[in-house]
């Protein structure tokens, strides 16, 4: 066995090339991260070796200290991690303080962790705690619907949130809290990574404004599966608005429809987003 074939390094290059295939990732665009479990990381555990000194991260995860993750290199393209796996992703032990990383495998050539691994970081602190450690995917991708809709609009949580549910009867069935909206910020900073970790606490997928879309879940499936259903509402409701010349679309879904549709899965919606 290579550690190509573990479980969990399978499941993470079918979501970069899923979301290669989606369209979701230009150039280096989006980034990826998974937060290994103890059989994840026994059967990674012959691949791996202390290949850095600790290396300082600029924000403080103390939730997530001695954790390994998988997690894409920064610079690195979703779309070549099938191609050359070991030079595009790696994996990283966090020290006990959640404050700095080492690598253990992978990021051949020098590479590290994408430039937005303080955000993962922070994000995977609060869902790891909402969750009692069932969340372990946190997942970042240019989807362009969505990136179009918080372009064309002035968006805030609320009204996003309702054009996305109201557009198709998946949508609130992914997101029954909504997803959250954050206007434009910079990428990288450590301003982005604490406004949506911020943000995680009430919702599982945060658009970032004129930039994409970021989101947690417990598996490779449920993730990727959350942003494919936002990024799909993002495209009925533009398809809908542009088949009427650019007006609201006449038949969105109601509130008494949303209500509806929860009731039958017996999902609670976020009241404080339905009239
Ligand atoms: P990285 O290549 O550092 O992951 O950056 C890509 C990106 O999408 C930044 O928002
Ligand atoms: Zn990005």
């Amino acid at each position: 066995m290579s550690i190509e074939q573990a479980n969990c390094i399978r499941r993470f290059m079918r979501v970069c090339s899923d979301g290669w295939q989606k369209g979701w990732h230009e150039a280096n665009g989006g980034n990826l991260s998974y937060r290994m479990d103890g059989e994840d990381i026994a059967v990674c555990k012959p691949y791996l070796s202390v290949r850095t000194p600790w290396i300082s991260v600029g924000v403080e995860a103390p939730g997530v200290g001695g954790e390994l993750f998988i997690v894409t290199g920064a610079g690195k393209y979703m779309r070549k991690v099938e191609v050359d796996l070991s030079d595009n992703i790696g994996i990283v032990e966090m020290n006990a303080a959640g404050n700095a990383y080492r690598v253990v495998w992978g990021f051949d050539d020098s590479g590290r962790p994408t430039s937005e691994f303080e955000t993962h970081l922070l994000i995977h602190e609060v869902c790891s705690k909402l969750s009692d450690g069932d969340d372990r995917v946190v997942y970042h991708a240019h989807t362009p619907n969505i990136t179009a809709l918080t372009t064309a609009f002035v968006l805030d949580s609320r009204v996003l949130s309702r054009v996305l549910w109201k557009s198709t009867s998946e949508c609130i069935i992914a997101a029954p809290e909504g997803v959250g909206l954050l206007p434009f910020t910079q990428p990288a900073s450590n301003e982005l990574a604490e406004k949506t970790a911020a943000l995680m606490e009430s919702f599982r997928a945060v658009a970032w404004a004129g930039h994409g879309v970021i989101a947690c879940s417990q598996t490779f499936d449920d993730t990727f599966g959350l942003i494919d259903t936002l990024e799909k509402a993002a495209y009925i409701y533009i398809m809908a608005r542009a088949m009427r010349g650019g007006e609201e679309a006449a038949n969105l879904l109601s509130d008494d429809n949303l209500r509806t549709i929860c009731a039958s899965y017996g999902l609670e919606p976020n009241e404080d987003f339905l009239s």
